[in-house]
């Protein structure tokens, strides 16, 4: 287990301007992305797709690391080069999605969790080896009616921590992701709730499990309104009730919390990240690390053709730039209006 890597990694990650793009979209999601532009869900086209964004010119000032899904790892450019050496020869830090997705929770009716531990030490090894220096796993807590339960919170943190701790065994960082979701009629006051449950479940399990804070990065969702809530909570609101979960949650001791945008629009995961990132005296740094928030203006100017290529980077580095500001607590919204 080297300790000194995983500190360099972490620190990173979260370095300065910089934040992260995930781009670990398995199969499935990554067809429902490419399914809104009619862009068939081919292996060549996720490829090209990848290879788009991982070359946009002037990227690696903004984006410190790139978590990939299996498939990308094991792909190269069209030149010819692994995209995990591309990433690295870039500055670029390759990471890994190891969860094995999520899955329905038995007699826990609307519920999930996320499975992939077996086999996950081999697994990581290999990694390892690949060029991965961070993995991440994505537990998924639904608010609704008498959701979560305590056992939901409890088998996704309990799966949070033996990954995390199997992670650190072969000295990759853990993006621990307990994501609440955005989706239902619920309040921001039930959100803030739920965030802070889930967070003291994930900790809770990670110290029963010996993992280390110091080598660790939380990768957290906002505390914002269920989406269909009447009442839609501003910047200011989801950046306080965010920041007094993690302050009352997340050790000090820990490197950096990333934010997830969870279907946020892209301007708002940005306004979002900046009201917080601007706030003094955290114990933190505080980035992003977003996939649709990133990647929908490209992904929309893309649309699968090759002439798009440059259209599609320029919307990309546009979004990676105004997420770098933010996470400085500098971004401002006459840069998009200046921009569009
Ligand atoms: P979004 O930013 O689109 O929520 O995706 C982040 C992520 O990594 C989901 O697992």
């Amino acid at each position: 287990m080297d300790t000194k890597l995983m500190m360099e990694t972490a620190r990173a990650m979260v370095a300065p301007g910089k934040g992260l793009l995930a781009a670990d979209e398995s199969a499935g999601t990554c067809k429902k992305r490419f399914d809104t532009v009619n862009v068939e869900c081919n292996e060549e086209n996720r490829r090209a797709y990848r290879e788009m964004l991982f070359t946009t010119p002037g990227i690696p000032e903004y984006v410190s690391g790139v978590i990939l899904f299996d498939e990308t790892l094991r792909q190269k450019t069209k030149d010819g080069v692994n995209f995990g050496e591309y990433l690295k020869k870039n500055g670029i830090i390759p990471g890994i999605k190891v969860d094995g997705g999520v899955h329905d929770m038995a007699l826990h009716p609307g519920e999930k969790v996320s499975e992939g531990l077996d086999k996950l030490a081999e697994r990581m090894k290999e990694y390892f080896s690949l060029g991965a220096r961070f993995a991440k796993w994505r537990a998924v807590i639904t608010i609704g009616e008498g959701i979560p339960t305590q056992a939901c919170l409890q088998a996704n943190a309990h799966a949070l921590a033996r990954y995390s701790a199997i992670g650190q065994e072969a000295s990759i960082v853990p993006m621990i992701e307990p994501e609440v979701l955005l989706d239902g009629g619920h309040s921001i006051e039930r959100c803030e709730e739920v965030t802070e449950a889930t967070l003291r479940a994930t900790y809770a399990a990670m110290a029963a499990h010996n993992v280390s804070f110091e080598h660790l990065i939380l990768k957290t969702s906002m505390v914002v309104s269920g989406k269909t809530n009447a009442r839609q909570a501003g910047v200011d609101e989801v950046a306080e009730r965010t920041l007094r979960v993690l302050k009352r949650t997340v050790p000090a001791a820990q490197p950096g919390i990333v934010f997830l945008s969870g279907g946020q629009s892209d301007v708002s995961a940005t306004a979002h990240l900046n009201a917080m990132a601007a706030s003094k005296g955290l114990p933190w740094p505080l980035t992003f690390s977003y996939s649709r928030a990133l990647q929908n203006p490209a992904l929309n100017a893309w649309k699968g053709q090759s002439a798009n290529v440059a259209a599609a980077q320029r919307a990309f580095h546009h979004r990676a730039q105004m997420n770098g500001l933010a996470a400085q607590g500098k971004w401002r919204a006459d840069l998009e209006r200046q921009a569009a």
